[in-house]
């Protein structure tokens, strides 16, 4: 045999040991053999770089290549499900579905509701080729080589009846046991915990290193199959014929004729599912036959063919004992509360939010009080109210302690008074340049993509740099050094000088977004830009009085307070003073002062679907540039519709009855003189 085709057998051999054992849970040969035979193929493609083949079990491992994650528009978009949250909504669906059928008989395919993050697969003549997030539906990320980490999806389809493309999706997350091994993991590292399954699932997902991602034990069930080719007419039975490729499809699905039937489903499933390997967060239903469902169609959001029935949140009772504070990275105070641990929802319980002062009040709650703790599939538990019968105060020291009240009055952590901003519920760390959660909040603002797009840094890596002592605030970063990010366990070489080019890069961005960045209270994208084209420059934005700011369109008296209270102070100044010397853009370019125009003065332009000449963002800043506004639904006082690729069909329906015309983007460039 040769190399070629022994890499060749020694591939289609472990693809099928891995589905044997990842999707059957049924291995044929030991640990040790597979290895062998994995270590014998990497060996064999070592010698052969030439035969490289992404899709190779060997490519199950990941890389520790940073990945970025273009964005890619699906093929259809990817809807998702109405809720109902009672058996009422479920009848009414189903009569709907009757009704929209004009009486013919159908089936409903019963199926859990896997609560990770959906995912779009493509393949191409049994080949895995692409994967791709939901992302809000129309566009999404292509994590492909993460997804290829995880074992249960086919990389290559054994021969079979599959046609030769199609789409499959369905859901991709972390069972239990893989939560629970990662957050034992995390705490032991004094990492900050994952909430549930599904953020944790989120989060490996869009790792930028797909060895992580292969460590952490990712998941997938598919529950829906898209293309020509697909076998036939049954929802349900398309799923089978998949099971059948080698894809991992629920084995508790089912199909009903009646309403009785569904109900059968959700009663079983309400306390079955407690025992499942992987969180569930309700019941979808589907009409099974295609042809039905085409002819019920769908409305903007979802389709009107399929629905889902949420698990009401589950409840448990325990102890109070404590409260703690937590500061977040807006300076946001959080009460905690410790409890006695408590099984919820799978998982042991120990803390809970409060939210704030008022809800603490509200409850009236005592410290070794009975409550009652929920967590409905959302993150944190919450305590939502006191148990109906009290044990008497069980001997703790502080029993009996009113928490009301008592909201404390200084920072937990840097001991600055807390301030209560009016209409706010939380209160506050207003010592937003000198308490580190803070701190991290605002080098996180300005390192954004809208603000200063540093993005090969992420939040894990400001928090380490910031432990390390390596930067204090946002101006640090400029001052970083090579020899000080290669210190040990600061990062690779590669990844480095990755960062330090994209810091560098951004002392080109324009004067507009770093004055978004410097992150001023109540100066948004929208505000930040107003005023760069009014006052030009960073002087001129300081220097201005409070009438000068007020005069401006579009900037109020919170803004304009703000603006001027944030150069009243001197470490404000020294700050931007710093980054002024490092570079950082401090007005506005000659060629964006020329390129303002007013060819779109006064006009409101509804922006939709997908483009290709610019991005949504620089559409929104082109027509501000040229004395427009972006607004977001269309109205009789709509200008015109910047209409890109794939506009949503409701707002198309709307534009076209209220008579507001449709500008495509080349049109639109002509328009503006581009
Ligand atoms: S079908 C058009 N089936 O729930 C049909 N979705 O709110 C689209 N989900 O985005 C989805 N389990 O992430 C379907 N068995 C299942 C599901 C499921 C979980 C998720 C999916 C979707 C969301 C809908």
């Amino acid at each position: 045999m040769t190399d070629e085709s022994l890499i060749l057998a020694l591939r289609a051999e472990l693809h099928r040991h891995n589905y044997n054992y990842y999707v059957l849970n049924a291995p044929t040969i030991s640990d040790q053999e597979f290895d062998a035979k994995m270590r014998q193929l990497q060996d064999l493609e070592a010698q052969h770089p030439e035969l490289f083949d992404a899709n190779s079990p060997t490519q199950r491992v990941g890389s520790d290549l940073n990945n970025e994650f273009p964005t890619v528009v699906h093929k259809r978009p990817m809807l998702s499900l109405a809720n109902t949250y009672n058996r009422q909504e479920v009848s009414e669906f189903f009569q709907r579905v009757q009704d929209g059928l004009h009486g013919a008989p159908f089936q409903i395919c019963c199926e859990l509701k896997f609560d990770g993050l959906s995912i779009s697969l493509h393949y191409e003549y049994g080949r895995l080729v692409r994967a791709v997030t939901r992302g809000d539906g129309v566009q999404g990320d292509d994590v492909t080589a993460n997804v290829r980490t995880i074992r249960s999806i086919p990389l290559q389809l054994p021969d079979g009846d599959w046609p030769e493309e199609f789409e499959i999706r369905g859901e991709v997350l972390l069972p239990w046991s893989s939560f629970d091994r990662l957050n034992r993991q995390r705490e032991a590292d004094g990492e900050p915990l994952f909430a549930n399954p599904r953020n944790a699932a989120s989060g490996t997902l869009k790792s930028k290193n797909s060895s992580t991602v292969a460590k952490r034990g990712l998941d997938a069930y598919l529950y829906y199959l898209l293309g020509d080719g697909i076998p036939g007419d049954g929802h349900y039975e398309n799923l089978q014929a998949a099971r059948r490729w080698g894809f991992q499809i629920s084995e508790h699905m089912r199909l009903v004729d009646d309403l009785q039937g569904v109900f059968d489903y959700i009663d079983y499933w309400d306390t079955a599912r407690r025992s499942l390997p992987v969180a569930t967060d309700g019941i979808v239903l589907k009409v099974n036959s295609l042809a039905q469902q085409r002819s019920l169609g769908m409305t903007a959001k979802s389709p009107r063919w399929a629905i889902a029935y949420k698990f009401q949140a589950e409840q448990a009772e325990t102890v109070l004992r404590q409260i703690v504070y937590q500061v977040g990275r807006t300076g946001a105070v959080t009460p905690v509360a410790n409890m006695d641990p408590v099984l919820l929802a799978g998982t042991t319980v120990r803390r809970a939010t409060l939210h704030n002062a008022d809800v603490i009040q509200s409850l009236g709650l005592r410290i070794g009080d009975r409550v009652l703790v929920e967590k409905g599939g959302e993150i944190i538990p919450k305590i939502v109210g006191k148990a109906e019968t009290q044990s008497v105060a069980d001997g703790a020291e502080n029993a009996g302690t009113a928490v009301a009240g008592t909201f404390i009055s200084r920072c937990p952590v840097c001991g600055t008074p807390l301030v209560r901003y009016e209409g706010e519920a939380a209160h506050y760390c207003p010592n937003d340049t000198g308490c580190p959660p803070l701190i991290l909040g605002r080098i996180e603002h300005f390192i954004s993509r809208k603000a200063m797009n540093i993005t090969s840094l992420g939040p894990e890596t400001v928090d380490e740099y910031f432990r390390q002592g390596l930067i204090r605030d946002a101006a640090d970063l400029y001052e970083l050094t090579e020899e000080q990010l290669l210190r040990p366990a600061a990062g690779d070489q590669k990844g480095v000088r990755k960062i330090l080019q994209s810091i560098e890069d951004s002392k080109a961005v324009p004067f507009e977004r770093v004055l978004y960045a410097i992150g001023i209270r109540f100066v948004g994208e929208i505000a930040a830009k107003t005023l760069a084209r009014n006052f030009g420059s960073m002087d001129a934005v300081a220097a201005a009085s409070l009438d000068e700011l007020m005069q401006i369109n579009g900037i109020g008296l919170v803004i304009a307070q703000s603006v001027m209270q944030y150069f009243a102070e001197p470490k404000n100044r020294d700050f931007v003073g710093r980054l002024r010397q490092h570079g950082v853009q401090m007005q506005l370019s000659e060629e964006r002062l020329s390129a303002q125009s007013d060819r779109l003065q006064g006009q409101a332009i509804v922006i939709s679907g997908v483009f290709h000449h610019h991005s949504r963002d620089e559409y929104k800043a082109l027509i501000e540039q040229h004395g427009g506004r972006n607004v977001g639904s269309i109205s009789q006082k709509t200008s015109f519709v910047l209409a890109g690729e794939n506009m949503g069909p409701a707002k198309l329906e709307k534009a076209e009855k209220l008579g507001v015309r449709i500008v495509g983007e080349d049109e639109f460039l002509k328009l503006i003189g581009e």
